[in-house]
């Protein structure tokens, strides 16, 4: 465990500089107040932010906000929820949302880990996405591999019955550990599928993979 930490929360993301652009910047002073969800102490209850939405989406790890917003483009009928931990990235969301004009997207800014159980009422979403989680490649970090242990319960407590949790993963190793933490996990059955058309095909998957940085696909579907 590195100092500060407390072992009841493990960090999965990697600490990265506070350095923002203007342009982040300037979209959260503009456009924070419409699109970002407060962490106050209630409950957040997304039917209520989406009532007309005929799918219901929480992203994980959202990162630059390039596929959640082609996502919120392609499929105007579903609305998401993406949660960030990065400050530029939330930035660059909302920058994204003005200039495509998006209305079906509300971020939360936060580590999930912290706000995942308390700030969404149980079943509150149809569908969970979490693309390329950080792969934490050493053995000693694989702790912070953010799918693992009661995570993926409480993932399942979010979702409607038969609701989909969708992973995509480009390094193999993590692929694997993915198979085999839901492979003891009661509360969900599924596995690898080819790649769905509607996961946004990143710069990296285009530019071509190495053998170990293959992508694989997840449908997991709480039972
Ligand atoms: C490798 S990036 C992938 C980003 C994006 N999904 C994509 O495909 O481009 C992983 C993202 O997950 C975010 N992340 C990791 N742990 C998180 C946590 N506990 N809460 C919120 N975001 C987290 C990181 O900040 C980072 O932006």
């Amino acid at each position: 465990m590195e100092s500060g930490e407390h072992p009841n929360s493990i960090r999965t993301y990697k600490l990265r500089g506070a350095r923002i652009t203007p342009a982040q910047e300037g979209a959260i002073e503009r456009l924070g107040e419409r699109f970002l969800l407060p962490l106050s102490n209630d409950p957040i209850e997304v039917r209520e932010i989406f009532p007309n939405a005929k799918r219901r989406v929480l992203e994980i790890g959202s990162g630059m906000g390039e596929a959640t917003a082609q996502m919120a483009e392609a499929e105007p009928d579903t609305s998401i929820i993406a949660i960030e931990v990065h400050k530029p990235g939330v930035g660059s969301l909302l920058w994204r949302i003005e200039k495509m004009g998006l209305q079906n997207i509300r971020i939360v800014h936060g580590d999930v880990k912290e706000i995942l159980e308390s700030k969404f009422v149980s079943e509150s979403f149809d569908e969970i996405r979490i693309y390329f989680p950080d792969p934490w490649q050493k053995l000693r970090h694989h702790k912070r591999r953010l799918l693992q242990g009661d995570f993926i319960p409480l993932l399942a407590t979010k979702l409607v019955s038969k609701g989909l949790l969708h992973i995509a993963t480009d390094w193999q190793p993590y692929a694997k550990w993915i198979e085999a933490e839901f492979a003891d996990a009661s509360q969900f059955v599924g596995g690898v599928v080819q790649r769905p058309s509607n996961r946004p095909l990143t710069r990296f998957e285009e530019q071509g993979l190495t053998k170990e940085h293959q992508v694989t696909d997840f449908f997991y579907y709480k039972h």
